[in-house]
């Protein structure tokens, strides 16, 4: 806890009374129609631009006396000075004891010097880094690093899980369209139906393993990553492309695996040769490591220079937010709205609807992001939450979802606030006739927010000839929360904007509930459990330690193995 002050509970504060009073007027009363009809600048006021984003919030269920408060909250809760600790290295991580500087990862060189935190220069470090993973990337792809047989490399296998997997994997199908120069297949889960259908068709000579893990002591990858090098190793002796020796296996080791990670030790344990492998530092949470040596696998397929860019688009996100008054803060407004919704209206979930294919893993990235941040009931200094934390993450692209579960979210009873995430541009663009279908798409877009906003009258669905006891059925009561954000074009730049306006979403809101949004106690138990329950497959003294319902499934399981 050393320079941290203890947290304030935003709910003793006056500002929170405020906002339960302002919350009292505004439920029954409030409806997205009237402040649109009694308000022709709440558009205006509502739009902010960053860089080549454009966020539209007047669809939330805010006014001007809605957002005062909220900001007044975060100030009184002082979210500025947080966020400018975590900005300069202090140990804002409390229960690990460590600083939290995912934003030194995207610094320029330029702020070499600048950022020395616990006696490191840290975006020295970077860089440092960085240029390795670049002059390693273009080895191997213009083929000058060649496998074992001495043939190029065209596939990876990426073996890591969370932070170690969801980012990267997000990215790579997000910039898809660009050319690459190998295909990476990512294997996280433990579950050997994974790694089997990664593995098949590829070439051992030809493929290149990374394997990612902070800790490099995770079960599921070290696990993943033997069974891939067995595999490699059968493969390559069963082709004659080794022989059975000692040397040739270190050699094709050496040539086809390389590492990820915090933990040098391990690394070597597992056989990797030190000068294959890319570290970071304990100051970069998994879930914020994609932009740290998480994101190798991207720069081997994309080229260090779509990385740059990358890391650019999460600077640019990272100045905005730490140098904009939080008044205008569009990432701090929509931090502190999600905590209208969590706090005051009970919204249990979040939504997020990218329209865009090439997001389509960007809800599960964000459900990490999010979840393993602030789902939790202790705050930072070791005393218990004073209100409801974390928010439920979940998604799937438009208009995908428009025929599966938007019924719920336009007629349902929950209170679930969506992001919409679009760009005016598609890589792709096509033709039905003479209509451009990213106009169609993108009409979806605009229609689903739309009709979320306003809805249907009563007397809008008898307008249609509907029969009477069926006009509840057909009305739309409108006045769900949605916030769009529409960019020039799904670019890398703009992908770094977007992940890090979410990383700091996520801070302010976790600063709000008084959380430490950088430890992840909560998946310690299962993992530890695991741990003791293996042995109880085939040992019956394991097998009595267990409780009656492990026990009873175990047995299930004894019953009917094939
Ligand atoms: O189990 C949760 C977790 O610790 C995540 O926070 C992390 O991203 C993931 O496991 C993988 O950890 P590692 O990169 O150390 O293998």
């Amino acid at each position: 806890m050393a320079n941290v002050p203890a947290p304030i509970d935003a709910t003793q504060t006056p500002e929170w009374s405020s906002l339960q009073d302002h919350y009292a007027k505004m439920k029954d009363t409030f409806t997205l129609k009237k402040a649109f009809a009694n308000d022709p600048q709440r558009v205006k006021k509502l739009s902010y631009d960053v860089n080549d984003l454009h966020f539209d919030l007047s669809k939330n269920l805010v006014d001007d006396e809605t957002l005062r408060l909220l900001v007044a909250l975060g100030k009184a809760v002082k979210v500025e000075e947080r966020r400018d600790a975590m900005f300069s290295g202090v140990h804002i991580n409390t229960t690990e004891d460590r600083a939290v500087l995912h934003t030194a990862l995207r610094r320029p060189a330029s702020d070499e010097g600048k950022f020395i935190v616990d006696g490191q220069d840290t975006v020295k470090d970077v860089h440092e880094v960085l240029d390795r993973m670049y002059a390693f990337a273009d080895r191997v792809r213009s083929g000058e690093w060649k496998g074992v047989t001495g043939k190029q490399i065209t596939d990876v296998i990426s073996i890591g899980i969370g932070g170690s997997d969801l980012g990267p994997v997000m990215i790579y199908e997000a910039l898809k369209s660009l050319p690459r120069a190998v295909d990476v297949h990512y294997v996280s889960n433990i579950d050997p139906n994974d790694m089997a259908e990664k593995v098949k068709g590829l070439d051992p000579e030809t493929t290149l393993v990374i394997v990612v893990s902070k800790t490099f002591t995770t079960l599921e990858t070290l696990t993943n990553a033997r069974e891939v090098r067995t595999w490699m190793l059968d493969q390559l002796k069963a082709q004659g492309a080794i022989d059975g020796s000692e040397a040739k296996t270190a050699e094709a080791i050496e040539k086809h695996f390389v590492a990820v990670s915090t933990n040098a030790e391990e690394i070597k344990k597992f056989g990797i040769d030190p000068a294959n492998a890319f570290g970071f530092w304990n100051w970069v949470g998994g879930r914020y490591s994609v932009d740290a040596a998480v994101g190798l696998s991207l720069i081997v397929a994309y080229g260090p220079k779509v990385f740059e860019e990358l890391l650019s688009g999460f600077h640019a996100m990272d100045t905005y937010f730490l140098e904009t008054p939080l008044e205008e803060n569009v990432v701090a407004l929509m931090g502190l709205i999600n905590v209208w919704y969590a706090n005051f209206y009970g919204a249990e979930s979040h939504a997020i609807l990218p329209y865009d294919q090439y997001l389509h893993r960007f809800p599960a990235y964000l459900q990490q992001l999010t979840m393993e941040s602030n789902g939790k009931s202790t705050r930072w200094d070791g005393t218990p939450v004073t209100s409801k934390t974390g928010e439920i993450y979940w998604g799937e692209p438009g208009t995908n979802g428009q025929h599966s579960f938007y019924q719920l979210i336009h007629q349902g009873t929950h209170v679930i606030p969506a992001d919409f995430i679009a760009f005016v541009n598609t890589p792709n663009p096509n033709k039905d006739g003479d209509q451009d279908v990213h106009e169609v798409f993108l009409a979806n877009f605009l229609a689903q927010t739309k009709a979320l906003a306003f809805g249907k009258t009563a007397d809008e669905v008898r307008a249609e000839g509907t029969a009477e006891w069926m006009v509840p059925a057909r009305v739309f009561e409108g006045n769900r929360p949605t916030t769009s954000i529409f960019g020039e074009e799904l670019t890398p730049y703009a992908l770094g904007e977007l992940i890090a306006l979410y990383e700091h979403i996520t801070f302010v809101e976790g600063t709000v509930w008084g959380l430490d949004s950088y430890d992840q106690w909560g998946v310690e138990l299962g993992k530890q459990l695991a741990k003791k329950i293996t042995p109880a497959f085939h040992d019956d003294a394991a097998l009595a330690d267990q409780d009656a319902s492990t026990k009873a499934l175990m047995n299930y399981y004894r019953a009917h193995r094939k």
